[in-house]
């Protein structure tokens, strides 16, 4: 009943948002929001093998709030090594996900605005290169395409079609290939896995 009632609620509300940076205050309805939006079995993706204990790359953790300060939307960017290029040096570059909008808000351009803030935000922090497994037919409008990961991999089963790459900077993945590594700052205090 509470959830048909924040639905009606948010359908008459006027649709004003902020973009916001995270804060540790954020994370259970962080957590909610996510388990709500992507499923239960979110944590079981070959992403999240490169987000396990890891910290978000700097300043880029970002939140959409509705007008009375609620968290309506997550974005979290990751440091990752995106393989090696053709000169043999290591590609760094940035993982993005999950992006995640409360279904009451749907479709009121929070996730746009989310995504343009966060790539505006790792360019602006000298980033080259975004990559994400979505789908394309949301991503393709931020300029996320496939051709510029087709020699990278997950580290794990991934659907090769649904994974994405941006350049920040014109020629970043040129020639890049491998397996995609987290490279990020660990969590000084682990998240311990839940036994199956
Ligand atoms: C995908 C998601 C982030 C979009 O957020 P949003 O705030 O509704 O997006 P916007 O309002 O900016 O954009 C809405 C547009 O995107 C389109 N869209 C939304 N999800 C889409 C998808 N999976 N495929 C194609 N188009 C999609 C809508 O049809 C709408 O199109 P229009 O502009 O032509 O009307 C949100 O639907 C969500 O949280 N989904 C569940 C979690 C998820 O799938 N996350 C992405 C994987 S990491």
């Amino acid at each position: 009943m509470a959830a048909v009632l924040d639905t009606v609620r948010a359908f008459f509300a006027p649709s004003t948002f902020t973009i916001d940076m995270e804060t540790p205050a954020d994370v259970v309805a962080r957590e909610n929001l996510l388990d709500r939006t992507m499923g239960a079995d979110r944590r079981a993706k070959s992403s999240e093998k490169i987000r396990h204990n890891r910290v978000p790359a700097e300043g880029l953790a970002l939140v959409a709030r509705d007008s009375r300060g609620h968290l309506i939307g997550t974005v979290r960017l990751w440091n990752v090594q995106a393989g090696i290029n053709s000169n043999g040096d290591a590609v760094d570059a940035l993982l993005l996900g999950p992006l995640a909008v409360d279904c009451a808000h749907e479709g009121k351009g929070i996730g746009s605005a989310l995504m343009r803030a966060a790539l505006l935000e790792a360019k602006k922090r000298g980033h080259g290169a975004v990559l994400l497994v979505g789908d394309a037919a949301y991503y393709e409008r931020f300029g996320f395409f496939g051709d510029k990961v087709r020699h990278l991999v997950m580290p794990g089963p991934f659907a090769r079609e649904r994974f994405l790459g941006l350049e920040l900077a014109e020629g970043w993945l040129d020639g890049a290939a491998g397996m995609l590594v987290a490279s990020g700052r660990q969590l000084t205090m682990p998240i311990l896995r839940r036994a199956a």
